[in-house]
């Protein structure tokens, strides 16, 4: 079951969406409004098997929610799920919006999406466009019937470029022009593993700093959670427990009967991010700021560790 904050959706629509894509398009099922969320914020869904995914909301924020979900053909439960059995009139479990991967503010932006990693940044790009605001959206896929929210696209104009690999306009083939130029402009980026790590590595052969980079990852890097030996200490009742070379923290603290705020389990969601008041943490997540890792006054649960041999939890 969804904790405390799940809410109850109905689905009001379902519809192809490019090649391998499925929306949905999701309305509260008790009539009152469904929270507000800003550009960048996903939602968790509960599937049958216990399990969630968490998938970036598309549609504009006034809007009902809409998500768009790519049938991955490895999937044993959420994404076949989706496609396959769930039906316009069915009912969802979902968490309220989070948001890790903040639109951030600069004189340029410059968005960089491959396949499905598009819906947040589609909707960046419409706020964007409605403030009048310098932008460029460079998305990649790799054939033309891949393509997704097409007439949304459309009404961005020129500022969006469409690259197709088939064509031989894959981002190793062809770097494009803007992404060389790193003054005043902020580069936001999601999509598959491979993808972003080489649009990391051109951006820092280009000169952009760290700072200018915003990223969101919807597969993990392949992250080690194993480790070596600690405690951590649960502040408010001063309990403390071991956390084994194999074990994760979240997984400890939930076999003691904690509560947490499980969903990715991957480090990727940010739902699991606790403060630490006292410890040295070995931060394993994909969600955390550089700024935030060197602050070390938080941790993500599922995934991290500690470099000193005591972890205090505010907990
Ligand atoms: S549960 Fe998603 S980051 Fe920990």
């Amino acid at each position: 079951m969804m904790k405390s904050n799940s809410l109850a959706v109905t689905v009001i629509a379902k519809q192809f969406n490019g090649a391998g894509n499925v929306s949905l398009t999701l309305a509260s099922r008790s009539g009152q409004p469904l929270p507000a969320f800003t550009p960048g914020a996903h939602i968790d869904v509960l599937i049958p098997d216990g399990g969630k995914r968490q998938y970036s909301l598309c549609s504009a924020p006034a809007d009902h929610y809409e998500i768009c979900v790519r049938l991955d053909l490895r999937s044993t439960g959420g994404s076949r799920w989706l496609h396959n059995e769930l039906t316009v009139g069915d009912e969802l479990q979902i968490s309220a919006p989070r948001n890790h991967f903040p639109l951030p503010q600069a004189p340029r932006t410059l968005l960089f999406a491959a396949g499905i990693g598009l819906t947040p940044l589609l909707v960046m790009a419409e706020t964007l466009a409605a403030r009048q605001a310098d932008f460029t959206l460079h998305l990649y896929l790799k054939r033309a019937d891949e393509l997704a929210f097409s007439p949304r696209l459309s009404k961005l104009g020129a500022r969006v470029v469409i690259h197709y690999s088939s064509e031989g306009d894959s981002l190793r083939q062809r770097v494009p022009d803007d992404l060389t130029q790193p003054e005043n402009a902020a580069l936001v980026f999601c999509g598959p593993v491979g993808f972003m790590d080489h649009l990391q590595q051109l951006a820092f052969q280009f000169g952009w700093a760290e700072a200018q980079l915003h990223s969101e990852r919807f597969q993990p890097k392949t992250t080690v959670t194993a480790g070596g030996a600690f405690e951590v200490e649960i502040a408010s009742s001063g309990a403390r427990f071991a956390v084994g070379a194999q074990q994760t923290i979240a997984e400890v603290l939930e076999n003691a009967g904690l509560e947490l705020p499980l969903s990715c389990e991957q480090g990727m969601c940010g739902s699991c991010i606790t403060g630490v008041l006292a410890g040295e943490p070995d931060h394993r997540d994909e969600v955390l700021s550089k700024q935030e890792r060197a602050a070390n006054n938080c941790i993500v649960l599922c995934c991290s560790r500690a470099h000193s041999p005591l972890l205090v939890l505010d907990l």
